[in-house]
């Protein structure tokens, strides 16, 4: 699956599943940088809705929010911009910037059943999951089961260079307990929001369009 076909399976699913969205040495790099943060003691329990309520029983990820990215992740937020110029200029999402967080589930925790989007938070449109777990095997748990709307449930292992995509205020999902640490790489791609005050996210910095189509200056 490429962008382009990524784009069309959002629009007729509601989500996607794409392998290779970024190359193995570049995911090796990711998964590096997030076990030295998570070792420097970077990372705080994860909490949920907009007040950040811990709650362990739903929620037992750990994570470091990405401010100022790395080199690796401005790399990776790169490609993402990439993504959503394609899906804006196919399902014309307006996505503007990026919320990104590493996770890290010690084994045995999980994420119960929930959608993206927060309360009093209209700007999440596009849900993105990057895994960075080397040798992932079925036996060891930790899918992501997303539960689409009249189909299925579908799960999808968190292995090293899957990417799992959806739209982030349809589609209902929860992260399997693992027998193992899990670590992933999510972004939640956003549109304008309706509060004028809203600045959450990192602006996408979109690719430069074709220069070949320009006309050249006198
Ligand atoms: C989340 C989430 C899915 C995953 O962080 O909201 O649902 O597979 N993560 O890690
Ligand atoms: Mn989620």
């Amino acid at each position: 699956m490429n962008d382009t076909e990524l784009s069309r399976s959002l629009a007729s699913r509601g989500y996607a599943v794409r392998e290779g969205f970024v190359d193995e040495a570049h995911i090796a790099a990711l998964a590096a940088e997030a076990r030295e943060l998570y070792r420097e003691g970077r990372f705080r329990r994860a909490g949920i809705g907009a007040s950040r309520k811990l709650a362990r029983d739903i929620r037992g990820d750990e994570i470091w929010w990405i401010d100022i990215p790395t080199a690796e992740q401005a790399r990776y937020l790169a490609r993402l911009a990439e993504l959503a110029s394609e899906v804006n200029r196919a399902l014309l999402l307006g996505l503007i910037s990026v919320e990104c967080h590493l996770a890290r589930y010690a084994a045995g925790l999980g994420y119960d059943r929930h959608r993206d989007r927060q309360q009093g938070d209209d700007a999440r449109v596009l849900s993105c999951t990057l895994y960075l777990n080397d040798d992932w095997q079925p036996e060891d748990g930790g899918q992501l089961r997303l539960h689409p709307p009249g189909e299925p449930a579908l799960d999808v292992l968190p292995r090293a260079g899957t990417m799992a995509c959806f739209l982030s205020d349809e589609l209902e999902h929860e992260v399997l307990p693992a027998r193992r640490a899990r670590w992933s790489l999510t972004s939640w791609l956003r549109r304008r929001s309706h509060d004028p005050l809203d600045a959450r996210g990192i602006p996408l910095v979109f690719p430069e369009a074709d220069s070949s189509r320009r006309r050249p200056r006198r």
